[in-house]
């Protein structure tokens, strides 16, 4: 296991109270550029009225992003902590955007099968418990041909996600497509995206 995940994971205190304030000022203010270029990127992927779900949201700045590209949307939020949904649920109300946002695990998501065309996450898997348990949960609400995109620090556990889904056989439906680019974070310059997809008709980007 990386040493960052190591590290980060099974501290839930972090995205708690005063944290997911502070949290929610940084990712508002002083790291917002972020959002932009990853809420562009995924307007690109993302195909017309499709259904994303970002796991792992926050306070929901990259939905706020994406709805201002792509209004077409239909945008749903998750997160494990009450506080940073608290968070996220009142800055898309003061934002005007339309989506919703309520608590949920990425091991165990409070969706239907095949709800989303695209599920989206922002340097949250580095925090997850066990990555490994979640892909069964991301391959089921994900519909025919639906596409998990995941951005995070280069030393997030991409591999243990792409091992597991192997192992199951899950996310075949095309090759898994790794990219470096730049987190614009100061201290930790490098990140990657992750994309794979679920067997089925390809989604059409818009
Ligand atoms: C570093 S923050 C990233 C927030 C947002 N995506 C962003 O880019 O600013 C990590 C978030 O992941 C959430 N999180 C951690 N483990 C999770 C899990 N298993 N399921 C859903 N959310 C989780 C935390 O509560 C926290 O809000």
């Amino acid at each position: 296991m990386h040493r960052i995940h190591m590290a980060h994971r099974h501290r839930p205190h972090s995205f708690q109270g005063r944290s997911s304030r502070v949290y929610d000022v940084l990712a508002r203010r002083l790291h917002r550029p972020i959002y932009r270029k990853l809420a562009r990127d995924v307007a690109d992927l993302a195909p017309r009225q499709a259904r994303v779900l970002d796991v792992g949201t926050g306070p929901g700045v990259l939905l706020i992003e994406l709805a201002g590209r792509r209004p077409d949307l239909t945008l749903a939020g998750v997160d494990l902590s009450a506080d940073m949904v608290a968070v996220a649920q009142h800055n898309l109300s003061a934002a005007g955007v339309p989506g919703t946002v309520q608590i949920g695990d990425a091991r165990q998501l409070p969706f239907p099968d095949g709800s989303f065309d695209l599920i989206v996450s922002s340097f949250s898997l580095h925090h997850w418990d066990d990555p490994d348990s979640a892909i069964p949960e991301l391959a089921r609400v994900l519909r025919p041909g639906g596409r998990l995109c995941i951005y995070d620090l280069r030393l997030a556990p991409f591999q243990m996600l792409v091992d597991e889904a192997d192992r199951r056989s899950l996310f075949t439906g095309a090759p898994v497509q790794r990219v470096a680019m730049k987190s614009r974070l100061p201290l930790l310059p490098r990140a990657i995206r992750q994309i794979m997809t679920v067997p089925g008709p390809a989604a059409v980007p818009d």
